[in-house]
């Protein structure tokens, strides 16, 4: 088990490159399902979940062409339709090659994706929204089967905002019969990337980005090339981490209309930043104000960077309250946090977080991909040495973490 050390202390200064987002790349890999041409892919992150869904589609008959930051997809030879658990357990994402398959192919069969550490992360909007579109849906033995001549048109409501079940269903629509339309829908900027890519592919699709999308069905998809967004948590990641120690710090090749909400809760936490086509640069004199967050759905304060707040409130100026309002189970690392001195009540959905002028070093465990992010900030700002468990969370999402933050100055190594 690899673990992290972190020298705290550190104000972090200089630049930081953005790599390509996530939860942009994710969807959009699996839209190579959905043509037999090749889609290629640039400004693709290094990433474990990357690799993972790569490993996937392949198991599947897709052909990928890996270049550095960059993958071309090609799906002329598919000749499985299925997503075995052992590939899904470890990535939820997995769940988006469902709709593609069934839209392409008429058949699927994808393994249930478990729960994980901050909710039980239920996809039964994914499934009611393919049987709106006319799929027969089994569920057994831990598998969902999925069956369609041919998907048609449908109007879907989602009774809870879903991003991979707007993108699941996107996907599908795109090659179904009629038109669809999807109504509260996600607004997330990964879903406008996604339809991006689809329209590069000759996908109709209108209103991605608002909470209604229209998708009108084509008989085909050709291949395309699409350039991956910049990744805004990763963005808003290194922000709070700047803001955290006290540093300077200048992002480059990112954007800052995706994060808002993330850059309006800075300055009110005392941070000075400058925005100059797509670098953000960010500037921290003196301790940051405690500043309450409230999670909700885009263009809302976005859920994964709630841990990375409450990090920031641990060692703020006065007290604040962050409220998660997505997951259910989504404060695993306030417990860590306690053990490196931070004062937090927990009452159902809210944390009150009590600012304390100093954290002390100690070892923690990291429990999910933003808890990781969290006790990073945690470890960076503590007076001496912090190690962190269980990182191989961290490798899923962010992009050589250590290599961008011993660059800004911070003394972190990994240990074997
Ligand atoms: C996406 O997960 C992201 N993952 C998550 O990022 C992110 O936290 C989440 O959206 C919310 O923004 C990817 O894009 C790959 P949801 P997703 O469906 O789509 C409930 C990270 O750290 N729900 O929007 O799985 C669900 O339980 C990850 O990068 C149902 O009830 O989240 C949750 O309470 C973590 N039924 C709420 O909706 C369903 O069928 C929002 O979930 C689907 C979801």
């Amino acid at each position: 088990m690899q673990k992290l050390a972190i020298q705290g202390g550190t104000p972090l200064r200089g630049e930081v490159r953005i790599s390509g987002a996530k939860n942009a790349a994710l969807p959009i890999m699996c839209a190579s399902l959905l043509t037999a041409d090749t889609l290629r892919l640039t400004n693709m992150p290094d990433l474990h979940d990357v690799i993972t869904m790569r490993k996937l589609l392949e198991q599947m008959g897709v052909a990928a062409q890996v270049a550095p930051g960059e993958i071309a997809f090609t799906g002329d030879l598919i000749n499985k339709w299925e997503a075995p658990y052992d590939m899904v357990k470890t990535m939820r994402a997995a769940i988006l090659v469902l709709g593609p398959l069934v839209a392409r192919f008429g058949d699927a069969r994808v393994s249930l994706p478990g729960g994980c550490a901050i909710g039980s992360r239920p996809v039964n909007l994914h499934i009611k929204g393919l049987q709106a579109m006319g799929a027969e849906i089994t569920i057994e033995h831990g598998y969902i089967h999925a069956k369609a001549k041919r998907l048609k048109g449908a109007r879907i409501f989602f009774d809870i905002v879903s991003v991979t079940g707007t993108e699941n269903l996107m996907m599908a629509a795109a090659l179904a019969d009629g038109v669809t339309v999807l109504e509260n829908a996600a607004r997330e900027p990964e879903v406008i990337d996604l339809a991006n890519c689809l329209r590069a592919m000759g996908a109709k699709i209108a209103g991605d980005g608002t909470d209604t999308i229209t998708i009108t069905g084509v008989e085909k998809l050709g291949g395309a090339e699409h350039r991956i967004m910049p990744d805004r948590i990763e963005s808003g990641t290194f922000l709070v981490a700047a803001a955290a120690t006290g540093g300077s710090i200048t992002l480059t090749e990112t954007r800052a209309d995706i994060l808002e909400t993330v850059l309006e809760k800075l300055t009110e936490a005392g941070a000075q930043i400058k925005v100059q086509g797509n670098t953000i640069h960010l500037e921290m004199n003196g301790r940051p104000k405690a500043v309450n967050v409230r999670t909700a759905p885009h263009p809302a304060f976005p859920t994964d960077m709630q841990a990375q707040f409450m990090a920031l409130n641990c060692i703020a100026e006065g007290s604040a309250m962050v409220v998660e309002t997505i997951f259910e189970n989504r404060f695993m690392h306030v417990q860590e946090l306690r053990r490196l001195g931070a004062q937090i009540d927990v009452e159902g959905n809210t944390a009150v977080v009590k600012g304390v002028d100093h954290l002390e070093g100690a070892t923690v465990m990291a429990t999910d991909l933003r808890a990781s992010a969290c006790l990073v900030i945690a470890g960076l700002v503590a007076q001496g040495e912090t190690v962190i468990d269980r990182i191989y969370h961290l490798d899923r999402g962010y992009e050589h973490i250590e290599a961008k933050l011993e660059k800004l100055g911070a003394n972190i190594r990994r240990l074997k």
